[in-house]
C-alpha cells in the first residue's frame, strides 16, 4: 500500500476517534530511538498516553480558566517561615482535597496581608488540578450579581449556577457590612450549597464579630451554623506580609 495512502487513511481514523493529539505527534513519537525498541503493545500505549496526558492538561486549563481566579498563587509560593505559628502540616492536608469530596467548607480568618486571599486561591487551584471544578469571587461581586439577578427575577436560576462548582470561594467577607436583603441573599446562597458543595471564605474578622456584621444575630447564627457545621477553621496570625515586603524595601519604617 502506498505509504501516502497509509498516512491519510490513518489520520482519517484518529480524527474520526478525535485522537488529535496522536495525530500531532505521531510522526515525532515513531521518530524517537527509545520508541521503535518497544514491542507493538507497548508503543500503542505510549501513544494512548500521550493522548489522556494531553486531554488531562487541557482540562486543567479549562478549569483553571472557568474558575476566574484573580491571580495564579500557588502553595508553592507561599513562606511558611513568614507564619510560624500557622500548623504547617495541617494547612497540607487541606490539600489532599478530602473537604471537596465530603462538601465540607474551609474558612481562612485572620487580619489583612496575612495571605487569606493567596491560600485560598492556591487551594482553588490545587482542586482544578485534581478534578474539580471550582469558581473564585469576592463577597463584594458575589453579592452584587446577587441582587442584580433578584431585580431581574433569576435569582433561583443564579443560586443554581452558584451550585454547580464543587468549590465556591468567596473572598473577603466582612468587609463591608450587609443590609437585611444582603443578609437574607447570603443566607439562601449559603443554605444552598449547605451539605451539597463546598465553600472555601475568607475574613478579616473573627466569628465573634460576624454577628455585628449581619442586621440580625438570627440571620447570622443560621449563615454561621450552615458554615460551620462541616467546616475547618484557618486562623491566621501576623503582621502583613505587604507591608513587611514594603518594610524590608525600606518604604515604611519598622514598627
Ligand atoms: N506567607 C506568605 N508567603 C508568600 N506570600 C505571601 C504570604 N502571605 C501573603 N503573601 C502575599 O502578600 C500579598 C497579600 O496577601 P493576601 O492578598 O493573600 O492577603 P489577605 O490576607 O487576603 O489580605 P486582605 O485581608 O487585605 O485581603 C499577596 O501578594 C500574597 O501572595
Ligand atoms: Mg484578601
Amino acid at each position: 500500500m502506498p505509504q501516502l495512502f497509509v498516512d491519510e487513511t490513518l489520520n482519517m481514523h484518529l480524527r474520526k476517534l478525535e485522537l488529535l493529539q496522536i495525530e500531532r505527534r505521531l510522526d515525532a513519537i515513531i521518530e524517537e530511538e527509545t520508541f521503535s525498541q518497544k514491542n507493538f503493545k507497548e508503543q500503542l500505549a505510549v501513544l494512548l498516553e500521550e493522548e489522556i496526558n494531553f486531554r488531562q492538561e487541557r482540562a486543567i486549563r479549562m478549569r483553571l480558566k472557568l474558575a476566574k481566579f484573580p491571580l495564579l498563587k500557588t502553595i508553592e509560593d507561599f513562606d511558611f517561615s513568614f507564619q510560624p505559628e500557622m500548623d504547617k502540616q495541617a494547612l497540607l492536608n487541606l490539600f489532599g482535597l478530602s473537604f471537596i469530596e465530603d462538601k465540607s467548607n474551609v474558612i481562612f480568618i485572620g487580619p489583612s496581608g496575612t495571605g487569606k486571599t493567596h491560600l485560598a486561591i492556591s487551594l482553588g487551584i490545587a482542586a482544578c488540578q485534581g478534578g474539580f471544578t471550582a469558581y473564585f469571587s469576592t463577597f463584594a461581586n458575589l453579592m452584587e450579581t446577587l441582587r442584580k439577578a433578584q431585580q431581574q427575577n433569576c435569582l433561583r436560576r443564579k443560586l443554581q449556577t452558584f451550585n454547580k462548582p464543587h468549590l465556591l470561594i468567596i473572598d473577603e467577607l466582612g468587609y463591608l457590612p450587609l443590609d437585611r436583603n444582603d443578609a437574607n441573599l447570603f443566607f439562601q446562597l449559603v443554605s444552598n450549597r449547605y451539605e451539597s458543595g463546598s465553600l472555601i471564605l475568607t475574613s478579616n474578622k473573627t466569628y465573634l464579630d460576624w454577628g455585628n456584621l449581619f442586621p440580625d444575630e438570627g440571620i447570622a447564627a443560621a449563615i454561621l451554623d450552615r458554615l460551620l457545621h462541616y467546616s475547618k477553621t484557618v486562623k491566621i496570625q501576623g503582621q502583613s506580609y505587604r507591608l513587611a515586603m514594603k518594610r524590608k524595601m525600606g518604604l515604611f519604617a519598622k514598627p
